[in-house]
């Protein structure tokens, strides 16, 4: 259960909402995180957090076209709720490829932990045993993987890949991730050149070898623009790699591989045809191609063409346990979290995650009981409606009031 804020931190959120700076109170302590609710913890996310990183979290690409349609998507959907069956008792868990899991989200992949509170991934990772859940890494990590392996002591964690220029740092990355414990490799294919993210830009972050990385030197992260070069723009040599890339990760991993960054049945049905287990749809939170659609917009086309031989997975846009069920009720096996796990952690460290992952699946739980479902396999596509006519539910703020 969430405990509740102490009075002096209410008052500091009332204050903090819109008024105070981000990065105004910069503190990173492991104290109550304080929080009730999630805007109360974006609220407190972002007077913790400096200016610059705080625009890094929060941004997506160009205008946010598609970082805005992630959460609108959403909001096109409504309940259908089901009345006067057993709930007395719900059952969250699952298992996604094999591993059991106490429910169906799970944390994506967020570089740099370490920018926003010292515990960084290690503090990601320890709240994430204690509660049960699957947490995926990015090759950015703060912490080293062997470090988030060694903290992990839940379901075995999933290791985001970032293709390295060359290929044979790719494999050594993926062998440690295997040697370490990791369960899964999730190749992140949306990134072949980092998009232009005007928000970050005005904030001043830059993803360089400027900003400390836990795997070594010698891992790049992804290159930052095209260069022009006489008549043509270049890219580095990683953006040369194809689908049968995944078939060399596979003869240098026996780790099953997820394929992350998909939005169409064309590259699922590719995916799958190079032996991908899983496909997480995803358009990076809005961080690749601005104009790209909202992820869950994308998911039915990819769990028809994927039917049976893969997992699918979503994110962007998830914030509360109501999402979490559309998106399930739209074909998802499990869905992943973002910028909220970012902002948690900010908020509280190790502390802070454990009580986003409260509130979400305290949530996810609730919203079962209101549509008379008691496991996930018992989520269908009957529980989800087109919201009607132009005055969609939501549209004051699908994360403050949802109703009376
Ligand atoms: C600050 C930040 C850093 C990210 N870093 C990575 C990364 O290193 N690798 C990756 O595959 N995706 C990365 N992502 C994308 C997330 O894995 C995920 O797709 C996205 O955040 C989901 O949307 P949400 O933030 O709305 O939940 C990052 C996202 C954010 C917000």
């Amino acid at each position: 259960m969430v405990p509740p804020a102490h009075a002096s931190e209410c008052d500091e959120v009332k204050a903090g909402s819109g008024l105070v700076p981000p990065g105004s109170e910069n503190v990173w302590d492991h104290r109550d995180p304080g929080f009730r609710t999630l805007a109360e913890l974006e609220a407190i996310a972002a007077r913790r957090t400096m200016g610059h990183v705080w625009a890094y979290i929060e941004g997506g690409a160009g205008e946010e076209r598609t970082l805005a349609a992630n959460r609108a998507a959403f909001r096109r959907w409504v309940l259908r709720p089901r009345v006067l069956e057993d709930v007395s008792e719900i059952d969250l868990r699952t298992a996604i490829l094999g591993n059991r899991t106490r429910a169906p989200v799970f944390v994506s992949p967020t570089a740099y932990q370490g920018e926003v509170h010292p515990d960084a991934e290690v503090g990601t990772a320890r709240a994430l045993s204690a509660a049960g859940l699957l947490g995926t890494y990015s090759t950015l990590s703060s912490s080293s993987l062997e470090q988030i392996a060694a903290a992990s002591h839940g379901p075995a964690p999933w290791f985001q890949l970032y293709l390295q220029p060359d290929f044979a740092v790719s494999a050594s990355l993926a062998r440690r991730a295997e040697k370490a414990g990791f369960s899964a490799i999730v190749l992140t294919a949306d990134v072949p050149v980092l998009a232009v993210r005007d928000r970050q830009a005005e904030g001043g972050f830059a993803i360089d070898s400027s900003v400390p990385i836990g795997n070594g030197r010698d891992i790049l992260p992804p290159s930052r623009e095209p260069e022009l070069q006489g008549e043509v723009y270049r890219l580095r040599s990683e953006a040369s790699q194809t689908w049968d890339v995944l078939d060399r990760l596979r003869e240098s991993t026996g780790l099953p591989l997820i394929v992350k960054g998909i939005l169409t049945a064309e590259d699922a049905r590719r995916a799958v045809a190079h032996g991908a287990r899983g496909i997480l749809v995803s358009n990076h939170g809005g961080r690749q191609l601005d104009g790209a659609p909202a992820s869950l917009d994308a998911l039915a086309e990819v769990v028809a063409a994927v039917g049976n031989s893969a997992e699918v997975y979503l994110d962007g846009g998830v914030r509360r346990g109501s999402d979490v069920l559309i998106a399930l009720a739209l074909g998802a096996h499990a869905v992943g979290v973002g910028r909220p796990v970012l902002w948690a952690l900010a908020a509280g460290g190790e502390s802070g995650v454990r009580q986003y992952f409260a509130l979400l699946t305290t949530e996810l739980a609730t919203a079962m009981a209101l549509v008379g479902r008691r496991r996930i396999a018992e989520i269908d596509r009957t529980l989800i409606g087109p919201a009607p006519g132009p005055a969609r539910l939501g549209e004051r703020g699908p994360d403050r009031a949802d109703g009376p």
